[in-house]
Order: structure tokens, then sequence, then C-alpha cells
């Protein structure tokens, strides 16, 4: 079965998905820094739950994990790996009850494309009073090496509406308009990771760019202007350690 629109490149790159972002690694690490953020008496739901990697690191720390994703693909993964506690649904439309959720979580979904809007209204519907919702970006800070300079304008060219940046400063207000506080960041853990600027430009060919952002028309000239700019930065076969950190951002119903 095909995912819908939006998420049917995530069915293409599921079997090497979490190989190809850190594995158990760093699923293990996100499930330590929400862990501390969440009870353990209380079930989850986890909001984009992909292949269940993170789902299932969760699950081994004796948490209860109910998870739901679009991608048919991802999801086979999940399931494997959760049982039926995963189920085929869109963030956008929770098939879950008005205030009868204590806590969920989303790691790396919200710059993947799907309305912020639209999956805040239902977080904000579905939370009950008191509950939280933890979320984990993708792009909460972005390395400051020359590779980042290109990836990161690159980005912002693609992306001039915004509609993909899933830090506070986008999702804050967004969240505070559907009545949901915004509490800050937590757990916040530093991450490095080793790429060449030709290895980055060859990652961004294909047609996908971060593995989950179809690239088509127009936009298949910025990104190959970024290529050539990676390839022209001086040792272009060296690895630069790129540095980040994975924080937990923290929105609670009142
Ligand atoms: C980058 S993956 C992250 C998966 C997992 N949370 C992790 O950390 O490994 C993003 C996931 O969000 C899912 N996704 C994107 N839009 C969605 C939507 N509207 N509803 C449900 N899942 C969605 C994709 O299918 C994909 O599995």
């Amino acid at each position: 079965m095909t995912s819908p629109s939006g998420t049917a490149e995530f069915d293409a790159i599921a079997p090497g998905y979490d190989a190809s972002r850190g594995g158990t690694a760093r699923a293990a690490g996100f499930a330590e820094q929400l862990a501390p953020l969440l009870d353990p008496d209380r079930p989850v739901l986890d909001i984009g739950v992909g292949t269940g990697i993170v789902a299932a690191e969760l699950t081994a720390r004796g948490h209860v994990v109910y998870g739901l994703d679009l991608s048919t693909g991802m999801l086979a993964r999940a399931l494997e790996r959760l049982g039926p506690r995963v189920t085929v649904a869109d963030a956008c439309r929770l098939p879950v009850r008005t205030s009868s959720v204590s806590q969920a979580v989303s790691t790396w979904l919200l710059h993947t494309g799907p309305d912020h809007g639209r999956v805040f209204d239902e977080v904000a519907r579905v939370l009950r009073p008191g509950g939280r919702y933890l979320v984990i970006p993708a792009g909460g800070t972005r390395p400051t090496d020359d590779i980042g300079a290109v990836v990161g304008e690159l980005e912002d060219r693609l992306d001039p509406l915004r509609t993909r940046q899933d830090g506070p400063w986008t999702l804050a207000p967004i969240a505070e308009a559907r009545g949901l506080v915004y509490r800050g960041t937590a757990s916040e853990r530093p991450t490095a990771f080793r790429v060449s600027p030709r290895a980055m430009a060859r990652s961004l060919s294909g047609g996908l760019f971060t593995g989950a952002w179809s690239v088509t028309g127009d936009a298949t000239r910025l990104v190959a202007e970024a290529q050539e700019r990676l390839l022209a930065l001086p040792d272009p076969d060296v690895p630069r350690v790129r540095e980040m950190a994975d924080f937990v951002m923290v929105f609670e119903k009142p």
C-alpha cells in the first residue's frame, strides 16, 4: 500500500532510514532526553512514530508507547518493534478522543511538512488539562561549520515561508495561539557527526533533501548551486566535525 502524498518519500527510504539517521544510538539518546520528562505510569502517544526506533527505546525504559504515522513503509518496521500499538493516521487528524492524552511526543516530525497549525490544533484538542507535548526538532540548532553555512542557506531558499522550520521561534507562537503554554527547552544533548563537503553534496542529489523533502522544478537549480558551492570548499574530501545540540521543547495544556 502506498502512503498519502507528503509521506510517500518515507516509504522509499524506510528500509535504510534507521541506519542513515544514527541508528539505535540516536534513538537511545532521544529516549534518554524524553524519559525524565515523561510519567512512566501513563501511556505515551508518539505522533510520527516512523519506524518506531525511538518508541522502542522508550518502551525499553518502561514506558507504554502508542504510535501513529502516515507512511505505511515506515510503520511496517514499527509494527515489528511495537506490535499492534501502532496505526496509520494523520498527525493533522488524530484518531483520539478529546482530552484523553496525558503525554505525547514527536521527534523529527514537524520539519517534514505537516501543517504545523493543524498538528497543534489536534494536540491541543487531545491533551488532558495538565498534559504535555514534547517535541525534539530536526532544525533545533544548525551546525555552524562551512558545510552548515551552505546547507542552512539552501534550506532557507527552498522554504522561504519557513513551513519546515521546527524550532521554538516558529512553534511557540503556533502552540500559544491554541491555548498551549510553551515551557521552554529541556534535556539539551550536544551531538557531533562527521561528513565531508563531497559526501554532503552527494546526499543532496537524488531529488530528496534531508531524506524527506521532494525537490523538483526550480528548486533543483538551487540544490545544484549548493552542490557546486560545497565542492568548491577547501579540502572537499576532508570530513568536518559538525556540532549540533538536540533538545526537547515542552508544551503544556494548562
Ligand atoms: C523524519 S521521520 C521521524 C520518525 C521518528 N519519529 C524518528 O525520530 O525516527 C518523520 C516521520 O513523520 C511521518 N509524517 C510526516 N507527516 C505526517 C503526518 N501528517 N501524519 C503522520 N505522520 C507523518 C513520516 O511518515 C515519517 O515517518
